[in-house]
């Protein structure tokens, strides 16, 4: 991995994916801005990332407000003079359950968290990258909402996921020729507290995966951080699957 000298803003990095692509970035030779809810957590995690002689900096908010979105931005250009790239990859599942039984807040609050903070990540984030003479974003989707895994009682979730992957077809076309590349990255089921704690939980959702098992949190970082390097200068636009080939069992 290489992600020398980029400056990179990472969401979700309090837990699980973002947390571990913390410190895999950092480790590439990224420098970081952190973002999450949780302040106390992220000043930790850029803590820790320091004292191993990386560049971190953290700022605490919610994805869901388009202020905290240019706020990321800002602190990049301020801090370490621009933004090469974004991995957007907060998220929530929300409530389960079939649609017609779905509380109308369980639906926003998923399409807020997992969908619209995109748009406001994108919106803010297009400018300064332009202003780098180009660079990449990565998007957390999921499996669920391109094959679904056969996990059902996730409609808002499958179809903020899904958006997702129309957004980055949109943003790929827009600005490919500014040399801003647009990817979403579909992991499997992961080992993170989304996934819950429960062994016999872990173990379904595992059976659903030809690889038989969850992908672990730096799995899923080890491929945001190739969509946000030069080795993957020719992908963008597309949903790049690390499910465990849970999709192609089902597609
Ligand atoms: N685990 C899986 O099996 C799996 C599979 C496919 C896709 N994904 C996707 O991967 C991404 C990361 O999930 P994960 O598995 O790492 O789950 P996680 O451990 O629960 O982490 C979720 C992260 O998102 C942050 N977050 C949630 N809502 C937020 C908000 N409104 N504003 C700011 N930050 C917010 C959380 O931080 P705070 O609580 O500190 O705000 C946390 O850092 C998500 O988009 C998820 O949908 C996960």
């Amino acid at each position: 991995m290489n992600l020398t000298d980029k400056t990179l803003i990472i969401t979700g990095a309090s837990s699980g994916i973002g947390r571990a692509a913390a410190q895999v970035f950092a480790r590439a030779g990224a420098r970081l801005v952190l973002g999450a809810r949780r302040e106390g957590v992220l000043i930790d995690i850029a803590g820790a990332i320091t004292a191993e002689d990386g560049e971190a900096v953290a700022l605490a908010g919610d994805v869901t407000d388009p202020d905290y979105a240019a706020a990321l931005v800002a602190l990049a250009e301020t801090e370490f003079g621009g933004l090469d790239g974004a991995f957007n990859n907060a998220g929530q599942v929300g409530e389960m359950g079939p649609i017609p039984d779905m509380a109308e807040e369980t639906w926003r609050g998923v399409i807020d968290t997992n969908l619209s903070s995109a748009f406001f990540a994108a919106r803010a984030q297009i400018p300064a990258l332009r202003r780098r003479g180009g660079g990449a974003m990565v998007f957390t989707s999921s499996f669920v909402g391109y094959s679904n895994g056969g996990l059902p009682g996730m409609g808002a979730y499958a179809a903020s996921k899904a958006g997702l992957i129309g957004l980055v077809q949109s943003l790929a076309l827009e600005h490919g020729p500014e040399g801003i590349r647009a990817n979403a990255l579909l992991p499997g089921g992961t080992r993170t507290p989304m996934a819950g704690d429960d062994p016999s939980g872990h173990q379904t959702i595992a059976d659903l995966h030809p690889l038989k098992r969850l992908a672990e949190p730096e799995e899923i970082a080890a491929a945001a951080a190739f969509l946000l390097s030069d080795h993957a200068s020719f992908v963008t636009g597309a949903p790049i699957l690390a499910d465990g080939g849970v999709s192609a069992r089902l597609i």
